[in-house]
Order: structure tokens, then sequence, then C-alpha cells
């Protein structure tokens, strides 16, 4: 048996499905039995009817699914499949910004460690985070850790939103620049890109809602900014149109850390088991169901 049928008949043993994000390889995306952007997965996670979900993503994404399904078995194939910017935020740092500005409600991006979702009144995605920002009563909104997504937000509703810290960000979209992106084709910006870019974009996006864009337009070529592996879901979907990575280094060494070998040792060892501590589970369930009903 080759590695991808090793990999069915285990899912089959352990009555398991891979969830995939849309930066994962190819391969990955290609045997995965969900491939989505992270609201798409969080919702999906809600969802599904396994006993074993297989995170292939990054850890905080692997981490939402445990806290929304404490009752399932939640395995992420490598350990060091982690997200940079989720280490710009700290609960110290949260608590420190809310002594300061005790009227403001906390935002975060799902992008953040469980400890500091748990103290978040409510969790945001790329996807909904101005629908999650002009849905709460508060005037003012401490939003982190993403100061580029916050950025994004700002322009789109009346309250104050204030970046927790200033200058949090992915290195892989501020790596991602008006100097180094093409124009020769429709250009697609995810939210977590340097402001500069957002103004050159046709469309500032999610991942998921890259994918619902190309489906509502008749362009034949598309400037991809984001993750470079973002282009594989994308040729997936659409294999009569061109999709180009805005800049080919554009990679997350986190979301790369994953591949079928990986996979398969995960299922056949049941490893690396995603625990989140119920006391903090707990509260950072309640901040991301209310995301979920926002949205
Ligand atoms: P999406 O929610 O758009 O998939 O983004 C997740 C992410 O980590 C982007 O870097
Ligand atoms: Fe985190 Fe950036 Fe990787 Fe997204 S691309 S998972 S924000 S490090």
């Amino acid at each position: 048996m080759n590695l991808k049928e090793e990999i069915m008949k285990l899912k089959k043993e352990r009555n398991a499905i891979i969830m995939a994000h849309n930066y994962q390889i190819g391969e990955v995306q290609r045997i995965a039995d969900f491939v989505g952007d992270s609201l798409e997965l969080a919702r999906k996670a809600t969802q599904v009817d396994a006993d074993v979900i297989v995170f292939a993503g990054v850890d905080f994404m692997a981490e939402t699914a445990a806290i929304l399904n404490p009752d399932k078995l939640i395995l992420i194939p490598s350990k060091i499949a982690s997200c940079e910017m989720a280490r710009f935020l700290t609960p110290e740092l949260i608590k420190e910004y809310k002594k300061k500005y005790p009227d403001a409600t906390v935002v975060l991006y799902v992008n953040s460690t469980a400890d500091c979702k748990a103290l978040a009144d409510i969790t945001c995605t790329s996807a909904n985070a101005v629908k999650v920002v002009n849905s709460l009563d508060a005037d003012t909104i401490l939003f982190g850790p993403d100061s580029n997504l916050a950025h994004y937000v700002a322009e789109r509703t009346n309250k104050k939103i204030i970046p927790v810290p200033p200058n949090g960000h992915c290195y892989v979209h501020t790596n991602l620049n008006v100097e180094n992106v093409p124009y020769d084709g429709v250009l697609m910006v995810h939210p977590e890109c340097p402001a500069e870019l957002q103004a050159k974009a046709d469309v500032i996006a999610s991942t998921g809602g890259m994918v619902k864009y190309v489906a509502k337009s008749n362009a034949k070529k598309f400037i991809v900014a984001t993750e470079r592996d973002m282009v594989e879901r994308l040729k997936m979907e659409y294999p009569d149109r061109e999709f180009v990575p805005a800049w080919p280094y554009a990679i997350c060494l986190g979301m790369k850390q994953i591949n079928l070998q990986k996979i398969y040792e995960s299922l056949k060892d049941l490893k690396y088991e995603v625990r989140v501590p119920e006391n903090i589970a707990n509260k950072a369930r309640k901040a991301i169901e209310r995301m979920l009903e926002v949205s």
C-alpha cells in the first residue's frame, strides 16, 4: 500500500477525518476531507461526526477545534506547526491594556493562544472581523494581535480600534509589499498584508473569501497576495484560471511542518493530542461561540 492508501485505511479504522487549512501543501489539501479558511474550519469542527480530527494546520487552529470539541480526540501531526503571529500577544499584555481602557471590548483574532482567547469578549477571523466589531455595543475596541487586520477593520467601522500590540504582524504577509508584487492580474490581498498593499488591492479577502471572489469574477488571471500555497487551493477549485503567488517566498513555515508522512504517523500513533486546560477552554469557548453566532 502507498502512503495515501495507508492514510485512508487508518482513517476508516479510527473513524477520523482530516481537516486542512488553505495554506497546506497540495498533496495534503487533496487528501483532506475538508479544506478551508480559519472560520470555515472552526465552523466545520462543530459539525463533524468523527471520533478523531487530524488537523493539518497550525497550533491555534487545532486548539480552536479542541476547545469546540472537548469530547473528540484532536491531533496535530507536528508539534512545531505554530503561528508566529500568535506570539505577539500574552495574557499579561491584554490585562495591561484592559486596565488602561476599562470600557473597551476585547476582540481577538483567532490567531492567538487559548489563554489569550480566554480573556477575549469575542474572537474574529479575517473573514468576519468587520462584522464582529460592528456587532458590538462598545465604542472602543482592543484588537489583537494583528495590527494590519486592525487597520483594515478601522477603515470600515466608526469605532475606535486600538491595536494590541501596536506592531503585531505575520512575517509571511508583511514581506508582501508594494515593490515585490506583480500587477498584471486581479490583485487579491489578504488583510494581514501591510496597509500600502491593501490600498492597491482589487479585493481584500480572507483565504476563503478569495475562493468565493474568483467564483463571481470573469477574470482569467489573479495575483494572490498571501501564503504561496493558497494558489494550490485556487487551482484545485478553478483549473481553467491562472493564479500567481504575489511573491514565491511567502511561505508559512508552521504550515509546512505537515506532510503525508506526518499525517500517516499521526493517525497510526494517535499523536500529537491537542489539549487545552478545562478552565481556559471554558472561557475561550464562550468567545469563539459568540463569534460563530455573529457570523
Ligand atoms: P484565513 O482565515 O484567511 O484562512 O487566514 C488564516 C491565516 O493564518 C492567515 O495567515
Ligand atoms: Fe500565522 Fe502568518 Fe502562518 Fe497565518 S501565515 S498561520 S498568520 S504565521
